[in-house]
Formats: C-alpha cells, sequence, structure tokens
C-alpha cells in the first residue's frame, strides 16, 4: 500500500477574524481550531504529518507542539503557496498527500479515511471532498463539464455569475498524488482577484494535462464549514456543543436543557448526573456519577466526584469529595479541597484551604489559606482573617471543634481538636484541645439611658 501523507494549512493571517491572534488558535468548546484538526487527522494512518505555520507561527506551533512536523511560510501568497513550502520534506516521495485547512474544525477522522480509500479506489490524481450547500457564499464553487466531470475550482471572488449559482463547493479537503502535486504547483500563478496562489487551481492544470479528478461528496455539510470570520466560528461552536451534548446523553447524563448549558469538548461526567439549565462547564472539569450541577452554576477547571450538589455557583480550581454539596451562591477559588460530605451553604468563599470530611460551614463565611479537620462546625459569619496587608498566614482548626457566629480567626492561629470558640470573639492566640476560648467585650447595659438623651427625645417628638 502506498504511504499517506498530510499537509494542514495554518500560515494565514486570518484577516476577516478581525483578530490579534491566528484564526486557528481561537476556540471551539475550549479547545483551538487547530487542535481538533490535528486530532483528527492524526488518526488516518500517516507516514508523514506536516503543518505549514506562517501569520502567529510560535504560537500555533506552542498548542500543536510535536504532534507534527512544521515548514514556515514567511509570506502569505496563498493556498497552493503554502503546499509548495513542503516540497523539501515531501516532493520526491511517492504515495498520496492529504491537504487540509486548519480552519475546519468539525471534520472527522471517519470523512478522511473515507475519501481515501475512495481516493483510491478510483485511482485519481486528486479527489475533492465537495458538498452541495444552500447558500454557497464564500466557497470555492466546483465547475463541471456537461459529463459532469470536475474541469476546476473557481474561487467566490473570482466567479462569473453563472459560475458563482453553483451550489457544489470545495470544502478544502483534497488527496493528490503526491509527484504530481508538486509538479503542477509549479505552474500555479497568482493571477486573479485576491492575487494569490490559490490551491485550488491545481485542479485545472490536472484536468487539462488529461488527469483523472475526482469528487468525494459529504452527507453532513456541516463538518465541512470553514471558519473565516466570527460569525461562521459562532455557528460551528453551537454544532460542536450539541455533538458534545449528544455524547453526554447517550452516556447516561441528563441535560434538562441542552440549549442553555455550555459543556467545553474535555470535560468528563458521569452516568446519572443532572444538569440543570445555564451551567457552563470548562476546562479540565471532570464531574462524577448521581451528580446534581444546579442552574446557573459555572464549573471551570475542577474536579468534582461522586454524589456532589452544586447550586448555582462559581468553581475553579478546585475539588469536591463524594457527598459534599455547595451553595446557593458560593464560590470556590483556586485550591479549595473539599472533603467527602462536607456541606458548604450560601455566601461562603472558600481559596487555598482544605475541609474535611462531615464539616459544615453554612453561612455568610470566609475560609481563606486553612486547614479545617473533620466533624466541625463553622458558624455563621466567621472571617478567616489570612491577610495582614503584606503577606498571607495560615490557621488550623481541629476534628470536633466549634466556631461559633460572627468570629474573626485571625491568623496564624492554631485551635486543636475538640476546642470551642464562643460566638463574635476575635482570635489572635492558639486554643488547646477541649478548650474554649472567648475573646470579646464584656455588655455593659446603661440603665435609663433613653431618658437623659435629649436628641432622641426631640426626634420623637417631631
Ligand atoms: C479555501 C479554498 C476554497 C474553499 C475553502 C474551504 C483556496 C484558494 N480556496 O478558501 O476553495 O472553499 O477554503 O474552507 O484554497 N493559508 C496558509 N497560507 C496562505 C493562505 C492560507 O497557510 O498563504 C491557510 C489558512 O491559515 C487556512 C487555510 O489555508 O487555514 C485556508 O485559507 P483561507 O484563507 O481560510 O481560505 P478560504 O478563503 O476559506
Ligand atoms: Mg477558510
Amino acid at each position: 500500500m502506498k504511504d499517506n501523507f498530510a499537509i494542514i494549512l495554518a500560515a494565514g493571517k486570518g484577516t476577516r477574524m478581525k483578530s490579534k491572534k491566528s484564526k486557528v488558535l481561537h476556540q471551539v468548546c475550549g479547545k483551538t481550531m487547530i487542535q481538533y484538526v490535528v486530532s483528527q487527522v492524526k488518526q488516518v494512518n500517516l507516514s508523514k504529518l506536516i503543518t505549514v505555520v506562517g501569520a502567529h507561527a510560535d504560537d500555533v506551533k506552542s498548542v500543536i507542539g510535536n504532534q507534527t512536523e512544521y515548514v514556515f511560510q514567511k509570506e502569505q501568497l496563498g493556498t497552493g503557496h503554502a503546499v509548495l513550502q513542503t516540497e523539501k520534506k515531501l516532493g520526491k516521495l511517492n504515495g498520496t498527500t492529504l491537504v487540509l485547512n486548519g480552519d475546519t474544525p468539525l471534520l472527522t477522522a471517519k470523512t478522511l479515511k473515507k475519501m481515501l480509500d475512495y481516493h483510491r479506489e478510483c485511482n485519481a490524481a486528486v479527489t475533492v471532498l465537495t458538498a452541495w450547500i444552500d447558500d454557497p457564499t464564500g466557497y470555492g464553487r466546483i465547475i463541471c463539464d456537461n459529463q459532469q466531470n470536475i474541469k476546476k475550482i473557481v474561487e467566490q471572488k473570482d466567479a462569473l455569475p453563472q459560475e458563482a449559482e453553483v451550489k457544489e463547493i470545495n470544502t478544502g479537503v483534497y488527496c493528490f498524488d503526491n509527484q504530481q502535486l508538486f509538479a503542477a504547483l509549479h505552474e500555479i500563478n497568482s493571477d486573479n482577484q485576491q492575487n494569490e496562489y490559490y490551491l485550488t487551481d491545481v485542479i485545472e492544470i490536472l484536468q487539462r494535462a488529461g488527469k483523472k479528478i475526482a469528487a468525494c461528496q459529504i452527507n453532513d455539510f456541516q463538518e465541512a464549514l470553514g471558519v473565516n470570520d466570527r460569525i461562521a466560528l459562532a455557528r460551528v461552536t453551537k454544532i460542536m456543543q450539541k455533538r458534545i451534548d449528544v455524547k453526554l446523553m447517550a452516556n447516561g447524563v441528563t441535560l434538562i436543557d441542552p440549549s442553555t448549558t455550555y459543556v467545553d469538548s474535555d470535560v468528563k461526567i458521569g452516568s446519572n448526573t443532572v444538569i440543570e439549565p445555564g451551567v457552563v462547564l470548562k476546562g479540565n472539569t471532570s464531574i462524577g456519577c448521581d451528580c446534581t450541577i444546579g442552574a446557573n452554576s459555572i464549573i471551570k477547571d475542577s474536579q468534582i466526584a461522586d454524589g456532589v450538589e452544586v447550586k448555582c455557583s462559581y468553581l475553579e480550581q478546585s475539588q469536591m469529595d463524594k457527598g459534599s454539596d455547595i451553595g446557593p451562591n458560593s464560590h470556590l477559588r483556586p485550591q479549595a479541597d473539599i472533603g467527602k460530605r462536607v456541606h458548604i451553604g450560601n455566601f461562603v468563599e472558600v481559596k487555598k484551604a482544605k475541609i474535611g470530611e462531615n464539616t459544615k460551614v453554612g453561612h455568610l463565611t470566609y475560609v481563606g489559606d486553612t486547614t479545617l479537620g473533620k466533624n466541625i462546625n463553622v458558624g455563621c459569619g466567621t472571617v478567616f482573617v489570612n491577610y495582614d496587608g503584606m503577606n498571607k498566614h495560615q490557621s488550623k482548626v481541629g476534628d470536633y471543634s466549634f466556631i461559633g457566629s460572627g468570629s474573626n480567626i485571625i491568623a496564624p492561629v492554631n485551635i486543636e481538636d475538640h476546642a470551642y470558640v464562643a460566638a463574635g470573639s476575635t482570635i489572635t492566640n492558639d486554643v488547646k484541645a477541649h478548650d474554649m476560648a472567648i475573646a470579646r467585650g464584656r455588655q455593659v447595659n446603661k440603665v435609663g439611658y433613653y431618658d437623659h438623651y435629649p436628641v432622641a427625645q426631640q426626634v420623637e417628638s417631631k
């Protein structure tokens, strides 16, 4: 069997995106477009995979890493010129070369494999992946002769009115006989509306030389959507989201209203978990089985174990262990590590803190730079005061302790196991195991104060 090679074109500036970064680095459901393309192409049996980089080359390379080889296209003179840059690496080899664009993130490995098989069956010099669409605006048109054989591809900007009406388009994916590709590339010129060296002109050159040109039609046009602007980016994102949703639901996840939830492509969710409307799950997040992620929660780069309930809360770079719950309206900031069956109620913020199993932090509390043991009760309105204006300090509370409401625990402080802190205390010293600390001003009642307070009396008499 012949060797297969692949070239991904990713050197373009992406002018129509009106962006400071490379087009192919724009994200679709949490992953760059080029990552999708590379991960699909890599599933095809290849002996060489080359990415053509140019604009923002270093950024593109840092995303792809060593998954492909690279060639550099110094000036972006068109797709044909881009492919020609690989000649040194590929030109002398025998085999089939798959060429595709870095801006088609929905394209699947299945379609690429099917196309390669078709190309081999047809024994063609080139096979073009084409699609029929109602609105072909922006795509190259497939121009056929009377026998429906492909004659050439005409770009939108160069198309005659009758050519522009053609609804069969070029998806930008091709299989070439490698040697014939490079021979033809030397014949293309930039004599067109965009003054570019079009890869698509290779088709006409090969056709004129009497070579066989095949068309492989794609059933699902959505796969071939090329992202050239932000409108297409939104469209592609919607389709990708649908794919992600369908896969999750097939694996036993309930999405109550998939049209309002956003789940990034690498997020993992276990079966029997319910995702309520308005939930956003981003980045490197995993959620276990039997969880409920309540309406309007946002979870980013966090690990959630089985049986966790999240009510309308914001979690980032945190973890929650089995059976714990949080919310409504609470915030886990980076390095919040929530133990088994911990209860975190409403308006609680946790940052860089470990909370042991069965501990309860019910209301209006800040836990930062703190280690809480197990089976602790932290009363309403407690503040772990961690910052002196210059440095952060650590606090520690031992197992089975009780922190009364409205306490300030001023770090660094160590409260041992089975200790009590009376409500309203400001704790600045360590508390020994089994002791109680009370640290607040004594109450003084002034007898008959009102009667001797003339301003209050004047207000009442008005
Ligand atoms: C291209 C095709 C068009 C097809 C469409 C499918 C050409 C001339 N036109 O148009 O027929 O319908 O794709 O989506 O090929 N690039 C480089 N170097 C360059 C220019 C572009 O590497 O000098 C890369 C871009 O980064 C991009 C890809 O090639 O990933 C395609 O370029 P783009 O400008 O998006 O071409 P389209 O106008 O979409
Ligand atoms: Mg494009």
